[in-house]
């Protein structure tokens, strides 16, 4: 069986035959006030299971609001942005059910338009819901979205690629702002032409969504994708989109192109994938072996879904090789590729450029390679907050707006574990993988940062031989 993008298509609504037993998609036990303490430097050796894409996940979840009948998703991780969609989901009046691995989900009992606010505080892919009910429904009213503070992340994009398709749509300043939105003509939407200012993913995915319900043909210009010599490159979680609505029965033509042409229909069905591999998932573990000088293997994983990560890891001296199709090895062991690592430059952008999400990573790798390095992050405009935390581990690293010059190991920087927060989703994982390479014993605050969208990873560190446990702190006696 091919792994990713396995789609069955069902020619009526999917009709589900899952007979293992259901269980309600659990916790992992998080508490609010839980840290790691991880004791380094670590030596890790093994391997590890990838867990499925949070980003693809939570937007096929928002997919099946299009579909009639119950669509199933496999490998969906297990992380609290996933929990938060099911419960809008669930709030809008779909059925969710989730096993092993799995997520069920019948859209037909949906009946609201309007999502409750607290819940769309929490994820920023709760704002894909847009798209689906208003070409459902003719009319939806959504809270600004959450997710993690990385800088200004307006919507104005999905706003007016819904405008091009016959919606009025009016942001309201309610509280912490309101998207009303409905069709112009009091029915749906209708085909129509957009073209993209930035080739946002989010943007791609809501208007993928909207336009493949609306009457008509829309097309849809500069979207998520880049075309590298000539070849047009996929950005990973819009084909995912892509091929789902179109195994559901809509007709999405230009995936991965630049240009997507979407024929609207009036009844998608829900259908059933596979989700693909989380690729910042596996960039993490691969800075992870960069960064304790050790060998370690992972699948499933997609090369070409890492290949920048894999050439920036190769410029400093990593030896990563393919054991096959799926499975990728990681090796900085100094007997086999010497006692340093050398330092490098990235700058983030858009898929197939460096991924921003692998930025912070980079940025503790960096730390313990040798020379000054500079980081610059172009997609969004405050996600350099980790710097602050890497300082206090013994990181040397000067931050000027949205670019950093991290010194090496040789020009100041030396790790050494001390009390640091999570700030942010990737922000925390560079902190763990800091605190692996650090002299000493790291505490990591606010871990629910980073089990929004890491699952279990302190077990799977713990597999390959870490020192990493969560822990309650002890009440500070006053
Ligand atoms: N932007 C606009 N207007 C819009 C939409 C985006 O100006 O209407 C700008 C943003 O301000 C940002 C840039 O475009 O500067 C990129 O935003 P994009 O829409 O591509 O990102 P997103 O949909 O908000 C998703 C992921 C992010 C990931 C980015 C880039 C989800 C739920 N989130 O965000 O994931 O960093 O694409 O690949 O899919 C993470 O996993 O840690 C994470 C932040």
């Amino acid at each position: 069986m091919a792994l990713f993008c396995n789609f069955s298509i069902f020619p009526k609504p999917f009709v589900p035959s899952c007979s293992s037993q259901k269980t309600q998609f659990s916790n992992q036990n998080t508490k609010q006030d839980s840290i790691f303490r991880i004791k380094g430097p670590a030596a890790l050796s093994g391997h590890i299971t990838i867990s499925g894409s949070k980003n693809s996940s939570l937007a096929l979840l928002a997919a099946t609001l299009c579909c009639s009948g119950s669509s199933l998703l496999h490998n969906v991780p297990n992380i609290s942005d996933i929990q938060a969609m099911a419960s809008i989901l669930s709030f809008l009046g779909a059925k969710v059910e989730s096993f092993d691995g799995k997520m069920m989900v019948n859209s037909d009992g949906v009946d609201k338009v309007e999502v409750d606010s607290e819940e769309m505080k929490k994820i920023r892919g709760g704002f894909f819901v847009i798209g689906p009910l208003l070409a459902r429904f003719g009319e939806v009213v959504v809270a600004l979205p959450g997710g993690c503070d990385i800088g200004k992340r307006p919507v104005d994009l999905h706003l007016r690629g819904l405008r091009a398709l016959g919606s009025v749509v009016e942001l309201r300043q309610v509280q912490d702002g309101k998207v009303w939105a409905h069709a112009a003509n009091g029915k749906g939407l209708v085909g129509g032409r957009f073209r993209l200012d930035y080739p946002s993913v989010g943007a791609t995915a809501t208007l993928m969504m909207a336009a493949s319900m609306a009457d008509g043909i829309t097309v849809l210009s500069n979207v998520a994708k880049v075309m590298i010599g000539g070849i047009p490159t996929d950005e990973p979680e819009v084909v995912d989109i892509a091929h789902f609505l179109n195994h559901s029965g809509a007709l999405i033509e230009g995936a991965g192109t630049g240009t997507l042409v979407i024929w609207g229909k009036s009844q998608l069905y829900g259908s059933e994938c596979v989700i693909r591999p989380d690729r910042i998932e596996v960039g993490t573990f691969m800075i992870a072996a960069a960064i304790t000088r050790s060998c370690i293997s992972m699948s499933p994983a997609i090369p070409s879904s890492v290949s920048c990560l894999i050439d920036k890891l190769s410029e400093a001296g990593c030896k990563i090789s393919q054991l096959d199709q799926h499975t990728l090895r990681v090796s900085a062991v100094p007997a086999y590729v010497g006692d340093d690592l050398r330092g490098f430059g990235i700058k983030t952008s858009p898929f197939p450029g460096f991924p921003t999400d692998l930025q912070p990573q980079i940025m503790a790798l960096l730390t313990t390679c040798t020379g000054s390095s500079l980081v610059e992050e172009s997609v969004f405009d405050n996600r350099m907050t980790h710097a602050r935390e890497l300082q206090k581990l013994g990181a040397r690293i000067q931050v000027s707006k949205s670019s950093a010059i991290v010194f090496g190991k040789d020009e100041g920087s030396s790790l050494c574990g001390s009390p640091v927060i999570a700030r942010d989703l990737r922000g925390g994982a560079s902190l763990i993988l800091a605190g692996l390479a650090a002299k000493g014993t790291t505490e990591i605050h606010k871990i629910e940062h980073i089990e929004r969208g890491y699952e279990k990873i302190d077990t799977k560190l713990q597999i390959l031989g870490a020192d990493i446990e969560r822990s309650t702190p002890l009440p500070v006696l006053v």
